[in-house]
């Protein structure tokens, strides 16, 4: 071992001894802690559609789009998914992560100020770290402590306030119309991260911001919204809706996009028959919440902590690392994929249950006899 191994070997001590070691397992049991919520990943229709794509435009796109990468699949794609979710256009990428952090990136300097949820997703954090932009956490969906920085902040500095809509640990929904008010207010950039809320919320299952857009405020006062094709769609990939100004703009300026392979054109062909699929799946949206509220309602009666969860994800929050730990596991030996999730990950360790399409009542009920 040499000298940079021995180090990383400490490190990695250091990790297991605070409890904080992970290690792959593979899936198995019943699945309550995927994003597949509506089970698409294995809809024949999407992997038929999915091979036909490879029949059609081969496997790699070969280099970036804008080099010989790009395909007329992409732009047909993005025209769909925007026409789904309400937005001028769309811009299609590899992955939620790339979109976040490109996107961040790409609209932020030194003199930028970003507002940001205490909870955001890693490659928002990320974003803004490599962007050089001062960052400014407001807790967590807290508007009053938001407007007290944003009052506070010079007002001449461009500024941008970032926050999922379904947050993806404690499956809470932001309060997007308020956060809609006070972009406007502060003559601020606003953008929004509906990885989780797409396909279970919305009219359609087009996400949160379709769900309160009657409301005070109308969908171009987002910015940016942020979609992905790993969760509720079942493939991968990512969307950024906006307008087509802002897409040119990040075209010519976005490095995750730019400097990177374009995806595979049968993943966005494949994208097609998810969104046709998703929009139709209104009955499995109403069974995925009321099993969701189900669980919260016994979790709660069992005196255990669920945090304002108010979607599929739904968290069991129980401390300690450990006894996080040991409860997955005694789930996992019932028959659950359940998973725990810890520090970093979140401050206070707990279960993640994610509902999905294919979640019984009869599963609900199982996992609260066994957790009693
Ligand atoms: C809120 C949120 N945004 C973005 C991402 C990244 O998306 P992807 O998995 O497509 O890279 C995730 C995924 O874990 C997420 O939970």
């Amino acid at each position: 071992m040499n000298s940079f191994e021995s180090f990383i070997q400490k490190e990695l001590d250091a990790i297991k001894r605070k409890n904080r070691y992970r290690s792959l397992r593979l899936p198995s049991g019943i699945d309550l802690s995927s994003n597949d919520y509506l089970c698409l990943s294995k809809n024949p229709k999407v992997i038929s559609a999915l091979k036909e794509g490879l029949d059609i435009y081969g496997a790699g796109s070969g280099a970036s789009r804008l080099i010989r990468g790009h395909r007329d699949i992409f732009e047909r794609v993005e025209s769909k998914f925007a026409a789904w979710v309400g937005s001028e256009t769309s811009l299609f990428l590899s992955n939620g992560f790339a979109a976040n952090l490109g996107l961040v990136d790409a609209l932020s300097d030194q003199r930028t100020i970003i507002f940001t949820d205490r909870l955001n997703h890693a490659s928002i954090l990320d974003g803004i770290r490599i962007s050089g932009a001062v960052k400014k956490y407001y807790n967590h969906r807290d508007i009053n402590h938001l407007r007290e920085l944003l009052q506070k902040s010079d007002s001449k500095s461009r500024k941008i306030i970032v926050s999922e809509t379904v947050f993806s640990m404690d499956g809470d929904l932001a309060f997007v119309a308020e956060l809609t008010q006070l972009k406007k207010e502060f003559d601020a950039c606003l953008i929004l991260d509906e990885a989780h809320a797409l396909g279970v919320f919305g009219e359609k299952g087009a996400g949160v911001a379709r769900m309160t857009s009657s409301a005070n405020f109308i969908l171009s006062d987002i910015d940016f919204r942020v979609y992905t094709g790993g969760k509720s769609l079942g493939l991968e990939g990512a969307f950024i809706a906006c307008s087509d100004t802002y897409k040119e703009y990040l075209i010519n300026t976005m490095r995750t996009f730019i400097f990177s392979t374009a995806p595979m054109p049968a993943i966005a062909f494949a994208l097609q028959a998810s969104i046709d699929l998703a929009k139709q799946m209104e009955q499995e949206r109403i069974q995925i919440l009321e099993n969701a509220n189900l669980l919260r309602n016994g979790l709660r009666e069992l005196g255990l902590e669920t945090l304002h969860s108010k979607s599929q994800i739904v968290p069991v929050v129980l401390y300690d690392e450990e006894k996080a730990l040991e409860t997955a596991r005694l789930l996992q030996e019932k028959g659950f994929d359940i998973r725990a999730i810890r520090p970093p990950t979140v401050k206070e360790s707990r279960l993640r249950i994610s509902i999905n399409a294919n979640t019984s009542r009869e599963d609900v009920l199982k996992v609260l006899d066994c957790l009693k």
